[in-house]
C-alpha cells in the first residue's frame, strides 16, 4: 500500500522519489508468542523474519518452540510479504562460532538451510549471530580472532549454494547486526564491504542500548546520545559506523523498537524531569502483564525481563493516547535523544520506549540517509498499528528538489545536528544550501540556526 501511494505521488509531482519509492519494511515474527499477527497490518511489511531456529555445533537446526513453518509461511505469503527464517538471536547464537570454524558443520548447516527453504517454501534466510568476535549471551562459544573471517567464508559458501540450488539471487540472504561492524580481536572492522557483496541487506539492531544492567537510567533506543551520559551510541552513530566502513546505505535497514524497558530508580525522577539519567537499582521490575518470570538455561536463573511492549503500554492504560500518560505515570520527552520516557513516582519505575513521534523522527532520518528501509522488533508488539503507521512518513520529509508549500521556510537536511546542509523553500521546491564550514544546521522551533555541531567528531 505504502509503496503504491508513494509511487503515485512521485508521478503526480513528476520527480524521482528513488529512496522513497520502495522502502523495505522487515518485521520479526516470534514463534514463542501466540496470535502473532492478530490485528497487525501485515500488508505493510515487505519481509517477515520468523524467529528463531538455533544452529547447533554440528550444524543441525534446533527449534525451541513448536512451530509449523508451512502454516506461518503461507500466512505471510498471503499478505504479500516475503518469508525468511531467522537463525540465532540473543539466546540462539551459542554455536555459530563452532559451526563457521568447522568445514563439516558448515556443510551440514548449509544443507539444513537449503532443505528448510525447499520444504517450507521460504524466500530466504536471515542470520542473527549475536555477535561474531564479540561476547553476547554467556553460553556462546567465541573466537575473537577468527569468528569474523570465518563468518565471511561461511557466507561465501552459503551464497554460492543458494544461487546454484535456486538460481542466482532467487533466495534472500540477510543479517541482523549490532551498532558497529563485526569485531576482530576486540576492534570493529574498518572495511565491511566484502560482507555487503554477499547479502541482500542487513538489519541494524539499534535498541537495547541502555537498560537495567547499567547504574543509571537511559534510553533504550536513542536517536542521538547525550554527551557524557550513558552509552555514546545512537541511531545516528550506528548508521554512520556501518556506512563509514563501506556498507552501502541502500542495503541497510534501520531497526526500530516496538517495545520499551523498565527499571527501578533510586530517586524521584519528577524532581529533575529534564534529566533522563538517574541512579537506578539492579532489581528489574516486571514489565507488562505478559512479562512473567522465565527460566534462562544459560544464566541458570529465573527472572522477568522488564520489557513493555508498546501494545501493553496502551492496553494496560499507562498511555491513554500515544502521548498521554495516566496518573500516577508522568510522561517526558527528551529533546536530545528524541525519545519519550515514563515515570511512576509511587513505584519509582521508569520506562524508556518508542512512540509514533520518536519512530517518525527515526524513519525520516533513515530515508534522508538513503537507507533501504527499516526493521521492526517485533511486529506483534504494536497497538492498532500506531507505530507501523508512523513508518508511512518514509521519504516525506523535506528533501532537495521536492515540492514545498511555505515560501522561505528553512529546514535542516537531517536532524543529527552534525551536518551543515539545510534546505530553503524557493518557488515551490526545496533548494539545498549549506551553513558555513565547521558549523552545522540545528533545528530551531519551525526554522533553523547554523551553529556549533552537536558533538565533536
Ligand atoms: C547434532 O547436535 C544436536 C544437538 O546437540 C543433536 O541432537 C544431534 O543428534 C546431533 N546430530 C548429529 C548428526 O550428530
Ligand atoms: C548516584 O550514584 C553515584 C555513584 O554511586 C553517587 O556518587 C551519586 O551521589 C548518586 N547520585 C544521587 C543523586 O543519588
Ligand atoms: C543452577 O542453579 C541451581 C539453584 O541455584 C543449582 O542448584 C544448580 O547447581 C545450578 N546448575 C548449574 C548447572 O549450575
Amino acid at each position: 500500500m505504502l509503496k503504491k501511494l508513494l509511487t503515485a505521488a512521485g508521478l503526480v509531482l513528476g520527480m524521482s522519489l528513488q529512496a522513497a519509492a520502495d522502502p523495505t519494511v522487515v518485521g520479526y515474527y516470534a514463534t514463542w508468542k501466540k496470535d502473532q499477527t492478530a490485528g497487525v497490518d501485515l500488508a505493510k511489511y515487505t519481509h517477515v523474519n520468523i524467529a528463531f531456529g538455533e544452529p547447533t555445533a554440528n550444524g543441525s537446526v534446533h527449534f525451541v518452540d513448536p512451530v509449523s513453518l508451512p502454516d506461518v509461511v503461507s500466512e505471510i505469503h498471503g499478505s504479500g510479504a516475503k518469508a525468511l527464517l531467522s537463525l540465532g538471536g540473543w539466546a540462539g547464537s551459542y554455536a555459530f562460532s563452532d559451526v563457521v570454524k568447522s568445514p563439516a558443520a558448515t556443510t551440514n548447516l548449509i544443507t539444513h538451510i537449503l532443505d528448510l527453504i525447499t520444504k517450507n517454501e521460504l524466500d530466504g534466510i536471515d542470520l542473527d549471530w549475536e555477535y561474531p568476535g564479540r561476547a553476547g549471551d554467556t553460553c556462546n562459544s567465541i573466537d575473537e580472532a577468527h569468528d569474523t573471517p570465518n563468518y565471511l567464508e561461511f557466507l561465501q559458501k552459503l551464497r554460492t549454494q543458494l544461487d546454484s540450488t535456486f538460481g542466482i539471487g532467487k533466495k534472500l540472504l540477510t543479517m541482523a547486526v549490532r551498532t558497529q561492524p563485526f569485531d576482530v580481536d576486540g576492534a570493529p572492522l574498518t572495511d565491511i564491504s566484502a560482507f555487503a557483496k554477499l547479502v541482500d541487506f542487513a538489519n541494524l539492531m539499534i535498541y537495547d542500548i541502555n537498560g537495567a544492567w547499567q547504574a543509571q537510567t537511559g534510553p533504550n533506543a536513542p536517536f542521538d546520545y547525550e554527551e557524557g551520559k550513558a552509552e555514546q551510541v545512537s541511531f545516528i552513530t550506528a548508521i554512520d559506523a556501518w556506512t563509514a566502513a563501506g556498507w552501502p546505505a541502500a542495503k541497510l535497514n534501520a531497526g526500530l523498537a516496538f517495545y520499551g524497558r523498565s527499571t527501578t530508580t533510586l530517586v524521584d525522577m519528577t524532581l529533575d524531569p529534564h534529566n533522563q539519567y538517574q541512579n537506578q537499582s539492579n532489581v528489574v521490575p516486571q514489565g507488562d502483564e505478559t512479562d512473567l518470570p522465565a527460566f534462562d538455561a544459560c544464566a541458570n536463573a529465573t527472572a522477568v525481563s522488564g520489557t513493555w511492549m508498546y501494545k501493553k503500554l496502551r492496553e494496560q492504560g499507562i498511555l491513554t493516547t500515544p502521548t498521554t500518560a495516566a496518573s500516577p505515570w508522568v510522561r517526558q520527552w527528551d529533546s536530545t535523544t528524541k525519545t519519550p520516557w515514563l515515570f511512576n513516582p509511587t513505584t519509582k519505575q521508569y520506562i524508556t520506549y518508542d512512540d509514533p513521534e520518536s519512530i517518525k523522527i527515526k524513519v525520516d532520518y533513515a530515508a534522508s540517509r538513503g537507507l533501504g528501509g527499516v526493521m521492526v522488533w517485533a511486529l506483534y508488539m504494536d497497538y492498532k498499528n500506531e507505530l507501523l503507521h508512523a513508518l508511512q512518513t518514509w521519504g516525506t520529509a523535506p528533501a532537495a528538489g521536492k515540492a514545498c508549500q511555505a515560501e522561505g521556510q528553512l529546514a535542516c537536511n537531517d536532524l543529527s545536528g552534525m551536518s551543515p546542509d539545510y534546505l530553503v523553500c524557493l518557488y515551490g521546491k526545496w533548494l539545498a544550501l549549506s551553513c558555513n564550514p565547521n558549523t552545522a544546521c540545528l533545528p530551531n522551533q519551525d526554522s533553523i540556526v547554523c551553529g556549533w555541531p552537536k558533538h565533536k567528531k
